[in-house]
């Protein structure tokens, strides 16, 4: 069952738990000028990701989708989203663009590297090198200044702490990517620094509860 829950004002977290393994499955809505969700979950998920999403937005006003990375949970329905909207854009690292153009499911996405800014309205999403599974692929994290969230999708992630929403951390998480998360040592640490450089109030991860680092 997806539960959905304000995390800000203009934030919202679609969670679904699914025990065992006891871990949850997040999307983001982000509405703005131009409202953009985070993931849009599996396939399966999605009769009830949409489901909550609407009580926030219609399909309709879907401007964006970010996906950090090409696997199921990340992106497995886009092609259910753009069958009810055909004109939300999916922002995604070049390795996922070319995989959505090539199994056919959107032909143009927009790529997006590190460095690179996105204006959704009041909010502006940078972009963070994200070395993710599978293959280790250019996989991209998301940091929205305005209101100092990290979208950290698989990192970051904790399990079996049920359908908790916010949770309480400190910063030295930051300094604790596993190498599972990982492998390769110098892109793991460049991703480490590179996350300790941003002032972060919120980690919205994708499994798991949101970490608030706020004092
Ligand atoms: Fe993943
Ligand atoms: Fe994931």
């Amino acid at each position: 069952m997806a539960q959905l829950d304000q995390i800000m004002d203009g934030l919202h977290r679609i969670s679904t738990l699914v025990d065992p393994p006891g871990i949850t499955f997040n999307q983001f809505v982000i509405k703005d000028e131009k409202t953009m969700l985070v993931h849009t979950g599996a396939a399966s998920l999605f009769p009830r990701v949409v489901e909550n999403m609407r009580q926030v937005v219609d399909v309709s006003a879907l401007s964006y989708v970010f996906i950090s990375h090409f696997e199921a949970d990340e992106c497995g329905s886009l092609a259910f989203l753009l069958a009810l909207n055909h004109n939300i854009i999916p922002v995604a690292p070049g390795p996922t663009a070319r995989h959505l153009a090539g199994f056919g499911i959107h032909s143009k996405p927009m790529t997006v590297k590190e460095g690179d800014e996105l204006v959704l309205g009041r909010r502006r999403l940078q972009f963070i090198n994200y070395p993710s599974e599978p293959h280790l692929q250019d996989g991209l994290i998301a940091y929205d200044t305005t209101d100092k969230v990290l979208f950290s999708s698989d990192l970051f992630t904790r399990r079996g702490e049920g359908a908790a929403v916010v949770v309480k951390g400190v910063r030295s998480v930051f300094s604790e990517i596993p190498p599972q998360a990982i492998p390769v040592e110098d892109r793991r640490l460049k991703c480490q620094e590179a996350i300790k450089k941003l002032d972060i109030a919120l980690i919205a991860t994708g499994h798991g509860p949101v970490i608030d680092l706020r004092a």
